[in-house]
């Protein structure tokens, strides 16, 4: 049996004749940037996420550099970015001339608890990091980031879909940022991305940097760029979006069966059932991650790592520190197999090797 990370050609019959019926649509109205279709995705996640701004964009890590920018963040200040992420999480921080201050995870990759002491006098903001789809107790984070009076970007880019405390993943900071890209849960069939904020301002200074910097055409109110959704992508977005709940019930039944069945076993961790995860990725924890990695691999087994080597020890962003949590999750984590495209039967046999492995 092949048993593929994640296949998403597997998309069912029914799912891939109305996104062609999508695409037929718009290809017959001829409109490819802005339009209804825009409109519309902005509407529904921010009618689904409880949020009064979303502003699509291009990416998510266009999403996380327009907040930096709409906050004035640049040449000088600091920004407070867990030691374990996707690389754009830092990557932007450098790309508007600011410096990202490194700081150490929890077990599980979410920003350490006591990250405040990262705070110097030149941080203007921190970007927590809702790794996995498991989300950095906000709360605790927010009142924190109130008495120090710095700015809190959400990168949700993996959280779409998580809640806490009955309020969404990206709505808590002051802008929450979203990726669209192909794995995410909501996932477009290319690039796209988006900010949320509650404050009326931000979001318009959102919209002006993503547009060059026009509220109407040949009217260059400020310096910007060109971060556009495809209105191809937030069409398709739309059709996945109607399915998205039955798709989250699909990765919470896979993810119950590998918390069932590899209770347990010695040597291996399972994650945390996190009630405010959307379950986006689920990853395990072992010494023996590579071994069991190639075993799987060997049976037909696609796994993934994310991520092998944390960002302070890549050598662009070289920064030294203690991220011993972080270095130990980028060891010893591995990604099993969890999408809506795999069978019960799948993840099963997967449960069945990984006991295998270690027993
Ligand atoms: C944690 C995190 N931040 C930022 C991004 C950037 O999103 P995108 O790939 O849409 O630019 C991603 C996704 O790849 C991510 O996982």
């Amino acid at each position: 049996m092949k048993i593929p990370f994640l296949d998403l050609s597997r998309m069912d019959q029914a799912l891939q004749a109305t996104l062609k019926d999508k695409f037929a649509k718009v290809l017959k109205e001829g409109r490819f940037s802005f339009g209804e279709e825009v409109l519309t995705f902005e509407k529904r996640v921010e009618d689904r996420l409880q949020s009064p701004h979303a502003i699509s964009c291009a990416n998510g890590t266009d999403a996380l550099e327009l907040a930096l920018r709409a906050l004035n963040i640049g040449p000088g200040d600091e920004v407070i970015v867990p030691a374990m992420t996707w690389v754009s999480t830092a990557e932007v921080v450098l790309m508007i001339g600011a410096t990202p201050v490194f700081w150490d995870t929890d077990a599980w990759g979410l920003l350490r608890s006591d990250w405040e002491k990262a705070i110097s006098p030149r941080t203007k903001a921190v970007i927590p990091v809702h790794l996995y789809g498991m989300m950095v107790p906000m709360a605790d984070l927010m009142a924190k980031a109130k008495k120090a009076d710095i700015f809190v970007i959400e990168d949700a880019a993996q959280a779409f879909g998580s809640f806490q405390e009955g309020k969404a993943a990206g709505t808590w900071g002051d802008v929450g940022c979203l990726s669209f890209y192909p794995t995410k849960n909501l996932g477009a069939l290319g690039e796209a991305g988006m900010c949320l904020t509650n404050q009326k301002e931000l979001a318009e200074q959102i919209r002006l940097l993503s547009n060059h910097g026009q509220a109407q055409r040949d009217v260059h109110s400020l310096v910007g760029r060109n971060s556009r959704i495809d209105t191809l992508q937030a069409a398709f977005l739309n059709v996945l979006l109607e399915r998205f709940d039955e798709f989250q019930e699909k990765r919470r039944i896979l993810a119950e069966i590998y918390w069932e069945e590899l209770a347990g076993i010695e040597g291996l961790t399972l994650p945390p059932k996190a009630e405010d995860s959307n379950l986006h990725l689920f990853v395990i924890q072992t010494e023996k991650r590579d071994l069991l990695k190639e075993f799987l691999q060997s049976n037909g087994v696609g796994t993934a790592i994310h991520y092998p080597i944390i960002v302070p020890d890549i050598p662009v962003y070289k920064q030294d520190g203690d991220f011993a949590n972080a270095r130990k999750l980028s060891q010893n984590g591995l990604s099993l197999p969890l999408n809506p495209w795999l069978e019960v039967k799948e993840v099963v046999e997967v449960c069945r090797l990984v006991k295998e492995f270690f027993t």
